[in-house]
């Protein structure tokens, strides 16, 4: 019942983010670096023993003696989960110690996140890199640990712009690492809208028939994704109708309970399902297999993230197209923020990255990238 009422109060607030975001801004987000930026980082990848003789190490001498916490939201997030391991190895490679960096589990509960974080704080960390279960408590963590002179890194849940603003004013060495959602929202509607309305509008009602599939409003990615992705085929000129659009919290059983429920209401008028991340688009797949629907033939279906299985998916012509969320980029660029305030340089209080847009062409490029 609280779901319902808190998808209602979304679609609400996307509706009213979608009229006020139509006719305003026209930001274009800068093309994304494909194969350049990734594909290097790929090449080298993260070493597995502690480097001892590795670049940054060497820069500081001390990196090895130096304490890492980090707290991640949920350790059963697929995203999360690339992005931890990736951070790990990062590190180890710029010359941390396995046994100094320690990676806890907020299990998507605040309250266990923020004692996790007090005893960080305890045992002397020299930084800590966060990834808040609720982005809204960013102000009593920032507080918190500024208090205990410990330098702080946020990433993949961006605090609100005033949080953002405090750093910069009082010059506290905080900083957030992320992608703006805004640029994958846009690359999944322009991934539909390059296809052609003759073949999106498949009931020819003039209009695009979408189900939303949202995730944890806790991340900004959800509210962004949601409205750019629209955004991008008004932008183009096209008719949209929200058939249905509802939280799915970043969960592939979620989502697919929330598809399987639209598909059996509205049938063969959903044209388009947009899933703000991959794990809640294999779910989404799963309940238009089973409703016997065709992706490619009598429907579209979008995520983000570029995970394994959705690439696949997507070179299989059972996706139509993905964004890749690099968790190569944002970890090494969160482990970079952390070492320049471990030595002394600092950081801009936001360091932001691109992300790439997927469609079958690009697809066994950025698998090769990520697997
Ligand atoms: C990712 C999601 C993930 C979420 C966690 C987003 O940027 O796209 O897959 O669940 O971050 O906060």
């Amino acid at each position: 019942m609280k779901k319902k009422i808190l998808s209602a109060i979304l679609a609400t607030a996307m509706m009213a983010t979608i009229i006020t975001g139509c006719g305003g801004s026209n930001e274009q987000p800068a093309a994304a670096p494909v194969a350049q930026e990734p594909a290097a980082e790929a090449e080298a990848p993260a070493a597995e023993e502690p480097a001892a003789e590795a670049p940054a190490a060497e820069a500081s001498g001390s990196l090895a003696d130096k304490k890492v916490g980090v707290c991640i939201y949920q350790f059963s997030d697929n995203f999360m989960t690339l992005f931890r391991t990736e951070l790990e190895n990062y590190l180890i490679a710029q010359g941390f110690s396995k046994e100094n960096i320690n990676i806890v589990d907020g299990a998507n509960d605040q309250a266990t996140q923020s004692g996790q974080i007090d005893n960080f704080i305890a045992e002397g960390v020299d930084v800590l890199i966060i990834n808040p279960v609720n982005s809204s408590s960013a102000e009593t963590i920032t507080d918190k640990v500024v208090g205990a002179g410990i330098p702080l890194v946020y990433i993949n849940r961006e605090p609100v712009a005033d949080e953002e603003q405090r750093w910069a004013d009082n010059n506290w060495d905080v900083t957030y690492v992320g992608c703006d959602a805004r640029q994958s929202g846009t690359f999944q509607g322009e991934m539909i809208v390059d296809l052609g309305l003759d073949k999106v509008d498949m009931n020819g009602n003039g209009k695009v028939d979408y189900i939303m599939v949202e995730g944890d409003p806790e991340n900004v990615d959800a509210q962004y994704r949601t409205e750019f992705s629209v955004k991008a085929l008004t932008d183009a000129g096209w008719e949209v109708e929200c058939l249905s659009d509802q939280v799915g919290n970043w969960q592939q059983d979620q989502a697919q309970a929330i598809v399987a429920n639209a598909l059996a209401q509205y049938g063969n008028d959903v044209e388009v399902v947009f899933c703000n991340n991959d794990a809640m688009a294999l779910g989404a797949l799963q309940a238009i297999q089973a409703a016997d629907r065709k992706v490619g033939e009598d429907i579209y279906l979008v995520g983000v993230d570029a995970l394994s299985e959705a690439l696949e998916n997507v070179l299989a012509g059972t996706m139509t197209g993905t964004v890749f969320n690099d968790h190569f980029s944002q970890s090494h660029s969160a482990a970079d923020a952390a070492i320049n305030y471990l030595t002394g340089k600092g950081n801009e209080h936001y360091i932001g990255c691109d992300y790439v847009k997927v469609t079958q062409d690009k697809a066994q490029e950025v698998l090769d990238m990520v697997k």
